[in-house]
């Protein structure tokens, strides 16, 4: 096997999925932890204890103003190495949160046990299903009072039409927690051993899956009515099937509380032992480009702009599907077939040990971007030629009216706007007959970042009118009469002139719907 055969079998590249507060900083950090990137817990965030991991991202992030630490963490565990893409939330979600889950081979989903499925994680558990990545469940904070077990894998399996696979079981929860029944490795780990008198964290069950009679917890009802919701989901739950994991349709579910590191251990050992390698990637022509291919290759899926209006850089972040990246290496950009030369300043990785200069396919490279870059761009090595197919369309979901404060120069916030929108930045629609131009992002910050760019990089000041959310659906031309608006919908074309309706609300929609029953709406992602 060649190095770099061996190098990307290691890779295990991932996004951790949720609604904002479920924890998915807390199990980061854990994560980190156990893989030694950081020393102390609440370095992600920062805000708690102002240390930070000591790296170049910091470095750069000092320089630079840009906030890079966190958008892709890697760290050595058990063998592999983990790339872990952040997916940011909260009001920094954006279509990159989107992107993001075009870049990684699996995702992470963290579940709030008291709260359920909330809806950014429906959202983005929406992106992975389409992509039909591996989806593992961390069904978190079992040291608090939450809902029923049986009740969660119910609630994930009917609203998030996926079947769903307990690898291990509560024992109890909140102040009542004892421990995980685990059967997937036929133990019992428990949540604070000391109170049974020792240190060991795990029992192994005997071979009629039970604790051993002797121990204490064995006569504890908790326990027992733990047994029989493990041979309800034995009878009537579905089967283990590594195949159809692995084609994301069962989700391996893991209960456990990051806040109290427990189980989370036991689930990043197990999640690494199915997560998948690094995965082929479709090209423009539909053909398949193997992480093994020698000659490099990679997509830019997420563009970072520098918000400190002293550096106008951006940060481009790019994943490796084939081949290696070598500092300072000459690649092609497929979609103008200009030559780069990456120079050192050029690029980082996440991981800034001095050793690793390469990456390899499942990795991910920042790009200094001085304006050449766009969202889905190739870059290649040699002759090879290859171009990735298009990143999805999201449906946006807000929308803004936006002019140029002074008349007198529409033509820099012409360009502005052009360059933000080819380059993925924001979306772009024109009302019909008076092309009034309205912009629409997944996220607020989206807009703000427009804005700011608009000012800094085209010396445009912007006047954005907010006309909130809507709902957006596309429809086919030949089927457009435009005596179908009314004052519940507004219709715009998008950049490419594909028409469609940007809807007053779900009501106003089905309204539509009904009253053009042959006309169908189409959303993106
Ligand atoms: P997020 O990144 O998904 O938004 O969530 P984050 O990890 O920041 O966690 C949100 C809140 O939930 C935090 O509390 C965190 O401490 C808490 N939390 C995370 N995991 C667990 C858990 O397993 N059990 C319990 N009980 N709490 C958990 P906070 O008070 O909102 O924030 P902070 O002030 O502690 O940062």
């Amino acid at each position: 096997m060649t190095k770099q055969h061996t190098e990307v079998d290691k890779r295990r590249t991932f996004a951790i999925i949720s609604h904002p507060d479920a924890g998915k900083t807390t199990i980061t950090e854990q994560l980190l932890l156990f893989g030694g990137a950081i020393r102390q817990a609440g370095t992600v965030k920062g805000k708690k204890t102002g240390n930070f991991a000591k790296s170049d991202w910091m470095e750069i992030e000092k320089q630079r103003g840009i906030s890079v630490t966190s958008s892709v963490m890697q760290f050595d565990y058990d063998g592999k190495r983990v790339n872990i893409l952040d997916t940011p939330g909260h009001e920094d979600f954006s279509e990159d949160t989107y992107r993001t889950l075009m870049a990684v081979d699996a995702a992470v989903m963290v579940v709030d046990s008291a709260k359920g499925i909330e809806a950014q994680t429906k959202k983005l558990f929406k992106v992975c299903r389409m992509r039909g990545i591996p989806i593992f469940t961390f069904m978190n904070k079992l040291d608090r009072d939450g809902r029923e077990p049986l009740d969660l894998l119910s609630e994930l399996e009917e609203v998030l039409e996926i079947d769903s696979y307990p690898m291990n079981w509560p024992i109890g929860m909140g102040k009542g927690l004892e421990g995980l029944y685990d059967m997937y490795h036929n133990r019992v780990e428990l949540y604070h051993p000391e109170k049974y008198g020792s240190e060991e964290r795990f029992i192994s069950l005997n071979e009629d899956g039970e604790i051993p009679a002797e121990h204490p917890l064995h006569q504890d009802s908790i326990y027992s009515q733990v047994l029989e919701d493990v041979e309800l989901l034995q009878e009537a739950g579905n089967e283990f099937s590594e195949e159809l994991v692995m084609a994301g349709e069962l989700t391996p579910v893991f209960f456990g509380s990051a806040l109290t590191n427990f189980g989370v251990q036991t689930f990043l050992e197990t999640f690494l032992q199915f997560a998948p390698k690094p995965s082929s990637h479709k090209t423009k022509e539909g053909e398949l480009v193997s992480p093994y291919e020698e000659e490099f290759s990679g997509f830019i899926f997420k563009i970072q702009a520098n918000m400190n209006p002293a550096h106008r850089d951006r940060i481009a972040f790019l994943r490796v599907c084939s081949g290696t990246f070598e500092r300072g290496m000459d690649v092609h950009l497929a979609r103008t077939g200009k030559k780069m030369k990456l120079s050192n300043s050029t690029q980082f990785m996440a991981d800034s040990r001095a050793t690793v200069q390469e990456a390899v396919a499942g990795d991910i490279i920042g790009l200094y971007d001085t304006g050449n870059y766009q969202i889905g761009d190739t870059l290649f090595g040699g002759n090879f030629n290859v171009s990735y197919e298009d990143l999805p369309q999201f449906t946006p979901e807000l929308f803004m009216k936006v002019t140029a404060k002074n008349v007198m120069k529409q033509k820099s916030f012409h360009k502005g706007m052009e360059q933000l929108v080819q380059e993925g930045a924001i979306q772009l629609y024109k009302t019909y007959h008076t092309e009034d131009y309205i912009i629409g992002a997944v996220g607020q910050l989206q807009f703000e970042v427009f804005q700011h760019r608009m000012l800094n990089e085209y010396n445009s000041e912007v006047i954005m009118t907010p006309m909130g959310s809507k709902t957006a659906r596309w429809i086919d031309p030949e089927q457009l009469d435009e005596k179908m608006s009314s004052s519940r919908n507004i219709l715009v074309k998008d950049r490419y002139d594909q028409p469609l309706f940007l809807f007053e609300n779900n009501f106003a929609m089905r309204w539509f719907a009904d009253k053009y029953p042959d006309v169908e709406l189409k959303a993106k992602l």
